[in-house]
């Protein structure tokens, strides 16, 4: 009966995390998956969960159904970490929340929901992105095409070729876009140059997508959630999707949300009601112990100002290795710049390795980014950089002598 199935071919992120997990190396590193290690290269579970947990634990509630949109405390902290406690959009009662199965479900429950209310609408992502936003708007029956954003020479924006781009969609298209901490360059647009894209979108009736993963990461909480904010100031229909994966440590509770701007709170009811049909249809109600460990931490006093603590210092680590990468193939490769590291934020850079020098770290030296060049800066500590710096030095060094040779040898041919 399933003979005619073909395997799947796996997902690149998720296979090269799994080779890395049965690497025997003692000195294999993981840069490859968006996880954030501590200082000891653990996973964390933060303070402020912990004890969230043990809260919950002694008060021993029963698990029984959320609601299809999910929980409503949950649902509203959620919204105001996003939009801002004091954000106008929020107190009119214009936003539209569903607690979602991480960002990833935010995404494919607003790509249903697209697809059925905005079917002319295509999606633009940008070039490059997360390699699974185009499958899973793809998968959801959406067309996808690319905007420049990445400019492999300078490994920075390539603001005006996107700024073109932008400027001769057709209204109602869909931008998906980052607020911070890009995926998977880390490369971000200024101040300045949001206001350049709202006020663009305003004009050419555009529908923005903000996806947001790493809220924290960047620049802090609040400072991570600029443009989004700046979007509903500037009356966009904004859709954003954001998660808790990364700032709360809490990658497999499946913890986010999804929230649509609206016009005015019958707008807002309306689509609320059509979220809450398209969880219904898909997976009835989201999961309950990771919303209930996000809604106690962030609904006390206490607790909450411990978890910004945490996610501070989890900001303030990843800059800091960021920087001592930097330093280190400044040391070890004094001829290649790798300035851009320090100016990309968040996560994820790209590092611009090739990935001919990528898979040589990962054979040779068992250190592991995507192909792409990205690497996750929050898996580097004070123990690995030094391996790391000295694997990217040394097979830097060995593919430039390796082509200096062979252009000399190809010389001689023609010669
Ligand atoms: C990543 O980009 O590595 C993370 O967001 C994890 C994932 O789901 O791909």
């Amino acid at each position: 009966m399933f003979r005619h199935i073909p395997s799947y071919l796996g997902d690149p992120i998720y296979s090269l995390f799994q080779e890395f997990l049965a690497d025997p190396s003692p000195h294999r590193v993981n840069l490859s998956i968006g996880l954030y290690y501590d200082e000891e290269g653990r996973l964390p579970v933060l303070s402020s969960v912990r004890r969230a947990a043990q809260r919950l634990s002694e008060e021993g509630m029963p698990y029984g159904y959320l609601p299809m949109e999910g929980m409503a405390f949950y649902r509203q902290r959620a919204q105001e970490l996003v939009f801002g406690a004091d954000s106008v959009a929020l107190r009119e009662g214009r936003i539209a929340t569903v607690q979602s199965v991480g960002g990833s479900g935010a995404l494919r429950l607003v790509a249903e929901f697209l697809r059925r209310y905005f079917p002319d609408s295509a999606v633009w992502i940008s070039d490059p992105t997360w390699d699974n936003h185009r499958v899973l708007f793809t998968r959801a029956g959406l067309e996808v095409h690319n905007y420049p954003y990445y400019d492999p020479q300078t490994h920075g924006l390539c603001f005006d070729a996107m700024v073109s781009a932008l400027a001769a969609l057709p209204s109602r298209s869909v931008v998906v876009m980052q607020p911070s901490c890009h995926n998977p360059t880390g490369v971000d647009l200024s101040k300045e140059q949001w206001k350049a894209i709202i006020q663009l979108m305003v004009e050419r009736g555009l529908m923005p997508l903000m996806d947001m993963a790493y809220q924290g990461f960047g620049d802090g909480l609040a400072e991570d959630a600029w443009a989004i904010r700046a979007m509903c100031d500037a009356g966009l229909a904004v859709m954003v999707s954001h998660s808790f994966s990364k700032n709360f440590a809490l990658y497999g509770e499946r913890c986010g949300g999804l929230s649509v701007v609206c016009a005015d709170n019958t707008q807002a009811a309306g689509v609320l009601s059509q979220l809450q049909a398209i969880v219904r249809g898909i997976y009835s109600s989201p999961p309950l112990h990771g919303a209930r460990l996000v809604a106690t931490v962030l609904g006390d006093a206490d607790l909450r100002a411990q978890w910004e603590g945490e996610v501070n210092a989890m900001r303030q680590r990843i800059q800091r290795v960021r920087g001592a990468l930097q330093t280190r193939l400044a040391e070890a490769l004094p001829d290649v710049s790798f300035d851009h590291l320090g100016m990309q934020r968040g996560m994820f850079s790209y590092t611009g390795l090739s990935p001919a020098l990528v898979d040589a770290l990962r054979t040779e030296k068992s250190v592991y980014l995507l192909r792409s060049g990205r690497a996750c800066m929050a898996g580097l500590n004070d123990t690995n950089i030094d391996w790391v710096a000295k694997a990217i030095g040394e097979v830097v060094r060995k593919q430039t002598r390796a082509a200096v040779t062979s252009g000399a040898a190809s010389q001689r041919r023609t010669g």
